[in-house]
């Protein structure tokens, strides 16, 4: 961040303060109102926090205008072909791509965290069979602090390696034991031979009758899609977990809030309703009719999958996705007749002005769904990969928030009930 000493008139009943300027790294400019409210008495109204930064962050820089994603100032497209998601994680949480030893370290601890208790095996078996795998996972994360109560009080810098390595690796059996509940098969166990995705999709599909066999093609592209969803600066359920953090509340809780937020079908929850949105559209036989129902007002249909708060242009994220989806499913030798219903949208939605003048273009939920359909993943368990994917980029904001002494978040608001003197 640099302070070029240079600041912001604002002039108001006869008073002017200056308002500091303050510039990030790639030239993001921030008037800091910071005493504000101490100099003018006056608070700033921002619904929605759309034209506000809540916080200086090293993590992850996104240029909605050009459709830039970089992680600690790597940009995706060089992560995704070079790196594992493994390797991703560790580089979100630490700062820098790990060296061979630390790889070696960092997976050894995820390898030994990656059992959960197995008192904590018998809330599976007694959730019922329909309950949604994002419930559960944000139930299960929570009861960690029960099982591991020193989470309470991290402040150790092992303590918080074990919590961190605990949360990205269990998260992911608890995933696949939920999976395996809601279609009443055995849990199957990980295993230490693996690596973090092909024992993943071990865990969903081996079964005592079908043994699977690990794919490469499908373990390489999970990395890439996991590693896609691993951060995306302060989205809601990454402000979530940096708000609730800021009281102080344990890692484990934390995370579990910031699963809730994700949950929302206006975040991660669209991969999800995007693919029902297709099979709708394949129903009603007519995209012009579908997009005649998102035009119409009256109606809350919206085009899932297109749209971004920061994104107004491709995000480029659904770029790569789309390519390696086409790419994976042409060498799998998969027609999914939905791909083909994506890509028609996509099309009429890109020449279509309604979409053009609001600037909706494809973003990271639109061509994800496929993908996981193609790898077997039921649509109940989309918006839980986006969870498994996003758990580094909460964790690293976490220990940035908490890393920075942050001061408790607590915005003001401007109340407009009933005065006093009307009572
Ligand atoms: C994610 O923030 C992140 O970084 C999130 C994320 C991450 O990695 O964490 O990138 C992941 O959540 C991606 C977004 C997934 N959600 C969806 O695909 C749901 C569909 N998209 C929309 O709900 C919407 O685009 C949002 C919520 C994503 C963004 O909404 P904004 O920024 O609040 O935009 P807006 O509602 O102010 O829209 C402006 C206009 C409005 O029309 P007018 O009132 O001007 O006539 O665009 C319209 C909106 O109605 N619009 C849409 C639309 N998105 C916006 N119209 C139809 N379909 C859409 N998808």
């Amino acid at each position: 961040m640099k302070d070029l000493n240079e600041f912001a008139t604002l002039s108001y009943k006869g008073k002017e303060i200056q308002l500091p300027v303050i510039t990030g790294s790639e030239g993001e400019t921030a008037f800091d109102a910071s005493d504000l409210r101490k100099t003018t008495g006056c608070v700033m109204l921002d619904k929605s926090l759309m034209n506000t930064a809540v916080c200086l962050s090293s993590i992850t820089y996104v240029n909605g205008e050009k459709g830039i994603l970089h992680y600690r100032g790597i940009p995706v497209e060089m992560l995704v072909e070079k790196c594992s998601f493994v390797e991703v994680a560790y580089l979100l949480v630490h700062g820098a791509l790990p060296t061979k030893e630390q790889k070696s370290t960092f997976s050894h601890l995820l390898n030994v965290n990656s059992l959960m208790h197995e008192d904590m095996r018998h809330f599976f078996d007694h959730s019922p069979c329909g309950a949604h795998p994002m419930h559960i996972l944000s139930t299960m994360i929570n009861a960690l602090a029960v099982f591991y109560p020193n989470v309470d009080q991290l402040s150790l810098k092992e303590d918080i390696e074990l919590s961190t390595a605990r949360l990205i690796s269990v998260v992911r059996t608890m995933a696949a034991f939920a999976y395996k509940k809601s279609i009443g098969e055995p849990v199957v166990y990980p295993r230490h031979d693996l690596s973090y995705c092909a024992n993943f999709l071990n865990m969903m599909f081996d079964s005592p009758v079908a043994p699977y066999e690990i794919n490469d093609d499908a373990v390489r592209i999970l990395n890439s899609l996991l590693i896609l969803h691993a951060d995306h600066e302060q989205n809601c359920s990454t402000t979530t977990v940096r708000t609730i953090g800021s009281a102080q509340v344990n890692l484990y809780a934390t995370i579990s809030a910031g699963i809730s937020a994700l949950s929302g079908p206006l975040h991660g929850g669209a991969n999800q309703e995007v693919v029902a949105m297709f099979r709708h559209i394949q129903e009603i036989g007519s995209i012009e009719k579908f997009f005649n129902q998102v035009k119409d007002k009256n109606c809350a249909t919206k085009l899932m999958g297109f749209g971004h708060r920061v994104y107004k242009t491709f995000d480029p994220r659904a770029k790569i996705i789309k390519k390696k989806c086409h790419e994976f499913l042409e060498k799998m030798n998969i027609h999914d007749p939905l791909l083909d219903i994506a890509r028609e949208v996509e099309e009429a939605a890109l020449k279509d002005d309604y979409f053009i003048e609001r600037n909706l273009y494809p973003n990271v939920d639109f061509y994800s769904g496929i993908v996981y359909r193609a790898l077997g993943i039921p649509e109940s368990m989309f918006t839980v990969m986006f969870a498994l994917a996003r758990l580094p980029g909460w964790i690293a904001h976490w220990q940035e928030m908490i890393g920075s002494k942050t001061k408790i978040v607590r915005p003001r608001q401007i109340y407009v009930g009933k005065s006093l003197k009307e009572l």
